[in-house]
């Protein structure tokens, strides 16, 4: 993914990152907004088996919705974009491994021999999952690079857990393997940003070569 002139350094976007209080109503363009979900899907997931699910809400109307099932939380009518990440614990072992064995093959990855002990091991792995834990995990990262991805490009963002699942799973027609693990508003921010709240101490949060040591 080449760079070009206006994108913000990731270290810059990462400082200068706020959960955006309002958004203007300008739209995303489409070649950036393409830029942003191709982060997500280059992310890394366990076994490759890639369960996220983003949906991509634009319409004002269907934004209207979804801010109802979000606790009426404005933003999410606001931002001319709302990503709606879902995990989907549908054909795990099943058709997600073929294909994800058939890619492994395409690319090169692996061997006959490899690519067997993982179609022998996978379905003991699937069933020792805590699912939606698991599905948290795989979704928050590919998450988090789509939210960096968009603050690079210049864009501002928010994510949020505050809606009613059974609400927003209605309202986008989500299947019931999925689960909503996080919505993702992406716009310009409008009037001043939210000050920053501050991080706790490291000394609270950073552990050295076992849980509690320090240096
Ligand atoms: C997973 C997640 C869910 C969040 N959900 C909400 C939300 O529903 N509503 C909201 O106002 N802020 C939400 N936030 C924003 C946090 O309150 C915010 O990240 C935190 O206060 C730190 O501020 P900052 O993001 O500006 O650094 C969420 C943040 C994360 C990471």
């Amino acid at each position: 993914m080449a760079s070009t002139a206006n994108e913000k350094p990731l270290s810059e976007a990462i400082r200068h990152r706020r959960s955006t209080p309002s958004f203007a109503p300008d739209p995303l363009p489409e070649a950036d907004l393409q830029k942003i979900v191709d982060a997500a899907l280059l992310a890394p997931s366990g076994y490759n088996t890639q369960p996220w699910r983003f949906i991509v809400v634009r319409d004002p109307m269907q934004r209207e919705k979804l801010c109802a099932a979000a606790m009426n939380q404005r933003r999410i009518a606001e931002a001319p974009v709302v990503i709606v990440a879902c995990g989907d614990s549908a054909h795990l072992d099943g058709e997600v491994l073929d294909e994800m064995l058939r890619l492994a093959k395409e690319h090169g990855y692996g061997d006959e021999r490899q690519h067997e002990i993982v179609r022998r091991n996978f379905p003991n792995f699937i069933e020792s999952l805590e699912l939606n834990v698991w599905l948290n995990r795989q979704v928050a990262i590919a998450l988090t690079q789509m939210m960096l991805m968009a603050e690079v490009l210049g864009y501002d963002t928010a994510i949020m857990e505050g809606f009613w699942e059974d609400r927003v799973k209605e309202l986008l027609v989500i299947p019931d393997s999925a689960h909503v693990v996080a919505l993702l508003c992406i716009g310009k921010l409008r009037g001043p940003d939210k000050p920053f709240g501050g991080r706790f101490d490291r000394s609270r949060t950073i552990f050295h070569e076992r849980w509690g040591g320090t240096r």
